[in-house]
């Protein structure tokens, strides 16, 4: 039912439209109901018009007709005296009342045989003419009564004139003659239009005999002989009908038309009645015009209070739907327009208000959703932070782990590392003082040096401890000068030599270097090549551990390559994991491969690293490339260039 909405501007354009047909239907529907009560009035009219152009003629023939009558009587009482004849109808003759209808100019006094005797003119005619009138012969059968011929122009009066006659008979009831005059249809006519009183209406006067023109309005003064004959027309209605009204085809002559036909009462004519087009026209627009007026003035209204209505309601409303319409779409930004009367402006304001709180409502929910995102993503950098955290957890743990087990190896390398020689040292300490003097010199000495070799490997480990510990605090000192690194070398070999040989190891060294002048501790870098030593005939079998002194380049802090010196320890040995080349360099660690054979703190290569780095340098292992064993570098910095030292 509420399917289709209902717009005001269609409606607008509806109702306009509206009122453009109901106008026009207006218009068409006055002007249909002028013309047909017009047309309506006009037959009443024409009746009307026709009585009194009947009324008129009965009148005016009538009064011929008894004037006929008198002279006639006149004439009966003295037949013979053709001079009182004469006498009378002059007399009759400048009566000027009937002057004014009749033409007594033309009258004549008529035998029986057609002859003229007397004429109003000449008088008494010596020499008789015939008359040529048509209704002489009928004034013979019917005397009392006026008889008409065709109208023409009167000899004498030079005026159209309609011949009468009226046959008459003496007292014996003997026809004796006919008076015969003309009557000016001018004056006819004129008395007709006067009587009409109104020019409008043509009339026509037609003989009932042939229907030729008798008299005419308007046409009355004009001295021609109408010949027209309505005999087509007319006798078709006429013999038709036999009544008299309204024509269904309206005759034209001339210029005039006319409607209406009627049979004169008393007299053989026919009487035509019309109003010609222009006339009929003037009078229908007459009435017409102002009614249009009217209702085309009122349609121009109503569209305008329409329009006025349209500009000061319609559209402000239909502008504000459209600016709603735009506003539910979140067009926020639109101009909402204001109307001029209260109620629009009331909406508008309303809907300012709804687009107040709109844009509120917007940047809130924008807000709103800034800050959703802003937390999920802080919810996602939360969840990468607590991914990462616990990976680093993990790895922690893991570190804390490994380092709990090196501890823990540790604890067992340490009990072993100690135990074994402390054990040593007692067993053969009780043994020595037990057996005393059962042992010979050779055992005795055997015994102590094992005392001593024990007494030296728990003081080196402990050495090493107390080292690290002092280096981790912080607080190793070193007492820095510069020497020559050839010598400190040759030191370390010579210290160690005879235990290498003791295992079948021989000990190359080789020099490559012109100057090995280094700024160092001595007694810590001879700890460091002794402690590399030391590993390497411990960890080989049998075979040469090559020593080389080089030339190499050294990043200093600021990432320059600068000269340095470089010590190569390379051995035949069991070599070490290649991942674990970085990590034996850690406290407490020992390579795999040697955690349960070899036995060890895993504490020099950590006192190594600690001492190259207080010298600036830096300290590696690889495996040998091909072969078996191990090669242990460190490079330090070369302050000076000498000649070579030997
Ligand atoms: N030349 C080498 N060949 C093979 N493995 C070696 C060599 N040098 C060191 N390692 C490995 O590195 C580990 C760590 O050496 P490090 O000198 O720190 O400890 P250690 O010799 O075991 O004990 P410490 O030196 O404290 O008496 C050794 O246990 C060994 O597994
Ligand atoms: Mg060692």
């Amino acid at each position: 039912m509420f399917g289709k909405r209902l717009s005001l501007h269609r409606d607008y354009i509806i109702f306009s439209a509206l009122i453009v047909v109901v106008v026009v239907v207006l218009l068409v529907a006055t002007s249909v109901s002028i013309f047909v009560s017009q047309s309506r009035n006009r037959n009443a009219e024409y009746a009307m018009q026709t009585d009194i152009i009947d009324r008129v003629l009965t009148e005016s023939l009538d009064s011929v007709s008894q004037i006929l009558r008198f002279v006639g009587q006149q004439i009966v009482q003295t037949p013979a005296d053709v001079q009182s004849i004469t006498k009378i109808l002059k007399k009759n003759a400048a009566d000027s009342k009937i002057q004014t209808l009749l033409s007594w100019t033309v009258y004549d006094w008529i035998s029986p045989q057609n002859q003229i005797l007397i004429n109003s003119t000449h008088g008494i005619l010596r020499d008789p003419v015939l008359s040529n009138r048509s209704h002489l012969s009928k004034t013979n059968q019917i005397q009392g009564k006026l008889f008409f011929s065709d109208p023409n122009i009167g000899l004498v009066s030079k005026q159209l004139v309609i011949p009468a006659g009226m046959g008459i008979k003496n007292n014996s009831g003997q026809f004796i003659g006919t008076i015969n005059i003309g009557i000016l249809v001018s004056e006819l006519t004129e008395r007709i239009e006067q009587a009409l009183n109104a020019k409008k209406i043509n009339f026509i006067l037609l003989s009932k005999d042939n229907y030729k023109i008798i008299a005419e309005s308007y046409g009355n003064n004009v001295p021609l002989l109408n010949t027209a004959s309505f005999a087509h027309e007319l006798g078709y209605i006429a013999s038709d009908e036999k009544d008299s009204g309204m024509l269904l085809h309206p005759i034209h002559y001339g210029t005039r038309e006319y409607n209406y036909y009627r049979d004169a009462t008393s007299y053989p004519f026919i009487i035509l009645v019309g109003t010609d087009e222009i006339t009929a026209n003037a009078e229908f627009w007459q009435v017409t015009f102002p009614r249009m007026i009217e209702i085309s003035f009122m349609g121009l209204f109503s569209i305008i209070l329409l329009y006025y209505f349209r500009k000061r309601i319609v559209n402000p409303i239909v502008s504000l739907a459209r600016t709603a319409e735009q506003i539910s779409r979140q067009q926020l930004h639109v101009d909402i327009p204001k109307g001029n009367y209260y109620e629009v402006s009331l909406l508008a304001e309303k809907l300012e208000e709804i687009q107040h709180t709109k844009k509120e409502l917007t940047v809130m929910q924008e807000a709103e959703k800034i800050a959703r995102i802003n937390a999920e993503k802080a919810q996602l950098a939360l969840k990468k932070a607590n991914a990462s955290l616990e990976t680093k957890v993990q790895k922690r743990t893991a570190k804390l782990q490994e380092a709990l087990n090196s501890k823990d190896e540790f604890l067992n390398n340490m009990s072993h590392e100690i135990r074994i020689p402390i054990g040593c040292i007692m067993g053969r300490a009780e043994m020595l003082s037990e057996d005393w003097d059962m042992l010979d010199n050779e055992a005795k000495k055997k015994e102590l040096e094992e005392i001593y070799a024990n007494s030296k490997r728990l003081f080196e480990l402990l050495c090493n401890l107390l080292d690290l510990a002092r280096s981790k605090a912080g607080k190793m000192t070193y007492d820095m000068e510069p020497h020559d690194l050839v010598q400190v070398v040759k030191q370390g070999i010579d210290e160690l030599e005879i235990l290498a040989v003791s295992k079948g190891l021989e000990i190359h060294f080789e020099n490559q270097v012109v100057s090995a002048t280094v700024l160092m501790d001595t007694i810590r870098i001879a700890q460091v090549i002794r402690n590399l030593l030391g590993n390497a005939i411990k960890f080989t079998a049998g075979g040469v551990l090559t020593i080389t002194l080089r030339n190499a380049p050294l990043k200093d802090v600021d990432a320059r390559n600068v000269p340095g010196i470089m010590f190569i320890l390379g051995d035949q040995g069991i070599g070490v994991p290649e991942e674990e080349l970085g990590s034996i360099f850690d406290v407490f660690t020992q390579s795999s491969k040697t955690k349960t054979r070899a036995g060890g703190s895993g504490l020099g290569l950590s006192v190594c690293r600690e001492i190259i780095t207080a010298h600036h340098g830096i300290i590696w292992a690889e495996n040998n490339g091909e072969g078996p064993g191990s090669t242990f570098s460190f490079i330090l910095p070369l302050i000076l260039q000498n000649s070579p030292v030997a």
